[in-house]
C-alpha cells in the first residue's frame, strides 16, 4: 500500500516570508524522498493555501487544507469559512477533517462532520478524516469505542450517499485516509507502542470495511509526537500505512527524514 507522510503545519508558520523559507528547504531536499514511493503532502494554514499550491504545483508534494466549511460547498454568507470549492480553486487537492484541536476548540459534531465529509468529496476534494481518544478514554480501555463513535460519520456518509449521490460512494472509496491520531499523543512527546497501534489500525480498518465491504482496505496513518527518531519503529509496521505530522513537518530535514523511512 502506498506511504503518506503529511505535514499538518497547523497555525504555523506566522509569516509568509517563514512559509517561503521552509517551501525553499523541502524544495530543495525533498526528490530523492518522492522518488522512493512515499506520497508527501503538506497542509498549511487556509491564508498560505494559494502560495504554496502554486508553488508545489511542478512537484509531486500535494496540498491540503486543514478544515473546510459545513455551511457550503460552494459560496454563501458564511464569514470567515473557507467552502470545499474556494480550497479546490487555490490548488488543494485534499483537506484535513475531524483533527481533535477542532473538535475540542470548536466542538465539531458528527453532523458538521457529515457535511463537510460531504462537501469535500461533492468538490473532489481527498480528505484525510482525524479519530482518536482522549486520555481518560484511554486510562478507560474505551479506544476501539470512542473510535467506532468518530468512524459512525463515515457509514452515516456512505448510507447518505447510496440514497443520494452515488458518485460519492466511489470518491470516498478512492480518496479517504484515515488518520489515528491519540490526543494524549498531540504535541506531548508521548506516543504509543507499535503494538497498539497496530491494534488500533486493525480495528479501524475493520470497522470501515464493515460499512462495506466493496470498499477497498482503508489507508491509515499514524498521528501524535512522530519524529525522526521514532519513525523507524512505525514505518516498520505493515499496518501503519504512514504518518500525519505536526510539530517535525515544521522543520523540512525532520519531515522528510520521516517521510524517508516510510
Ligand atoms: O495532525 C498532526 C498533529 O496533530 C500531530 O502533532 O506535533 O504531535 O506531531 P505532533
Amino acid at each position: 500500500m502506498q506511504a503518506w507522510v503529511i505535514g499538518n503545519w497547523k497555525q504555523n508558520p506566522a509569516t509568509t516570508k517563514d512559509v517561503n523559507t521552509l517551501l525553499d528547504t523541502l524544495l530543495t531536499t525533498a526528490d530523492d524522498t518522492v522518488s522512493n514511493g512515499c506520497q508527501l503532502m503538506v497542509a498549511p494554514s487556509c491564508i498560505h493555501l494559494a502560495n504554496v499550491s502554486a508553488r508545489l504545483q511542478n512537484t509531486a508534494i500535494l496540498t491540503a487544507a486543514q478544515d473546510i466549511s459545513a455551511l457550503s460547498d460552494s459560496s454563501g454568507a458564511y464569514t470567515g469559512d473557507c467552502s470545499a470549492q474556494q480550497i479546490a480553486d487555490a490548488g488543494a487537492t485534499w483537506t484535513i477533517l475531524g483533527h481533535s484541536e477542532r473538535r475540542q476548540y470548536y466542538q465539531e459534531s458528527h453532523e458538521s462532520l457529515l457535511e463537510k465529509l460531504s462537501h469535500a468529496f461533492t468538490q473532489g476534494l481527498g480528505v484525510v478524516y482525524c479519530i482518536g481518544e482522549t486520555q481518560t478514554q484511554y486510562d478507560n480501555q474505551q479506544t476501539f469505542s470512542a473510535l467506532d463513535d468518530q468512524l459512525a460519520v463515515i457509514k452515516d456518509l456512505l448510507i447518505k450517499s447510496k440514497e443520494q449521490a452515488p458518485e460519492l460512494v466511489q470518491r470516498l472509496a478512492e480518496r479517504l485516509i484515515i488518520a489515528y491520531e491519540p490526543v494524549w499523543a498531540i504535541g506531548t512527546g508521548k506516543v504509543p507502542t507499535v503494538m497498539e497501534v497496530e491494534a488500533t489500525h486493525q480495528h479501524i480498518k475493520e470497522t470501515v470495511a464493515s460499512f462495506d465491504t466493496t470498499l477497498p482496505a482503508t489507508t491509515v496513518l499514524y498521528g501524535g509526537s512522530v519524529n525522526k527518531d521514532n519513525a523507524d519503529s512505525f514505518a516498520a509496521s505493515p499496518m501503519i500505512d504512514g504518518a500525519l505530522v505536526g510539530g517535525a513537518s515544521l522543520k523540512a530535514e525532520s519531515f522528510l527524514a520521516i517521510a524517508h523511512a516510510f
